[in-house]
């Protein structure tokens, strides 16, 4: 029956392409530009995510990283994307489905984040874009989810901007910066049709 059906792909899943970014699976050849990009960013991101590990930005902690997301791809149940700028193939984000919930859900939880040096110039909104086609077509779900703080007036505007609709307010919802912190509940459903 459609509704209870999962998704498998035989090998990794798809690069998904764009005009200005493309959104790949990470891979271990990613670290280097990958911890750059995060230790520069890093004022610009603690705030806004869970407290980071201190071997966090390391290459073996990376290894983990790579090895948690092929389990958790193969199990259907989260699919991470590195965001890349089209023009120069440089690591730019990186953005998570995750928390798949099949049976008679079919949701996800996306999260985000853009490294500092290429915030506010479109490329979160071209990414976001992207991946709802691959989240409600390709893996057949009903619905993505997505939280943010309410002064994280960025993450707001990119929401809305993406069709997602508010829906919520969840008390201490998650632990970020090291405090369980209130969150606004979105959504995208798959009768919300094109922004
Ligand atoms: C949220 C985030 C991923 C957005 O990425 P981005 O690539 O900069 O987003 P875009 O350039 O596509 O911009 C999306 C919208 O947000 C607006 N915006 C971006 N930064 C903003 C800011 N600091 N204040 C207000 N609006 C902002 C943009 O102007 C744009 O809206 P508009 O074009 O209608 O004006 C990025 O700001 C980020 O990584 N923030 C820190 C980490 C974070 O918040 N993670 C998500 C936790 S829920």
């Amino acid at each position: 029956m459609a509704l209870f059906r999962t998704v498998s792909f035989a090998e990794q899943y798809p690069t998904i392409d764009g005009d200005r970014v493309y959104l790949r699976p990470p891979q271990m050849s990613d670290h280097a530009e990958w911890a750059g990009l995060r230790e520069a960013s890093r004022d610009f991101l603690t705030p806004w995510e869970p407290i980071w590990p201190a071997d966090d930005l390391t290459r073996g902690a990376f290894r983990r990283r790579i090895k948690r997301y092929s389990e958790d791809q193969r199990n259907d149940q989260a699919y991470p994307f590195f965001v890349f700028r089209r023009a120069d193939h440089a690591l730019v984000g990186g953005m998570t489905l995750a928390n798949i919930r099949r049976g008679c859900a079919q949701a996800g939880s996306l999260g985000y984040w853009m490294g500092a040096s290429h915030a506010r110039q479109g490329y979160m909104t071209a990414a976001v874009s992207m991946l709802i086609p691959f989240a409600l077509e390709t893996l057949r779900l009903h619905r993505v989810e997505a939280a943010c703080i309410p002064t994280n007036a960025a993450s707001i505007a990119l929401l809305e901007r993406t069709g997602f609709k508010r829906e919520g307010y969840a008390r201490q919802y998650l632990c970020i910066d090291g405090r369980w912190q209130d969150h606004l509940l979105y959504a995208r459903l798959k009768g919300d049709g094109q922004v």
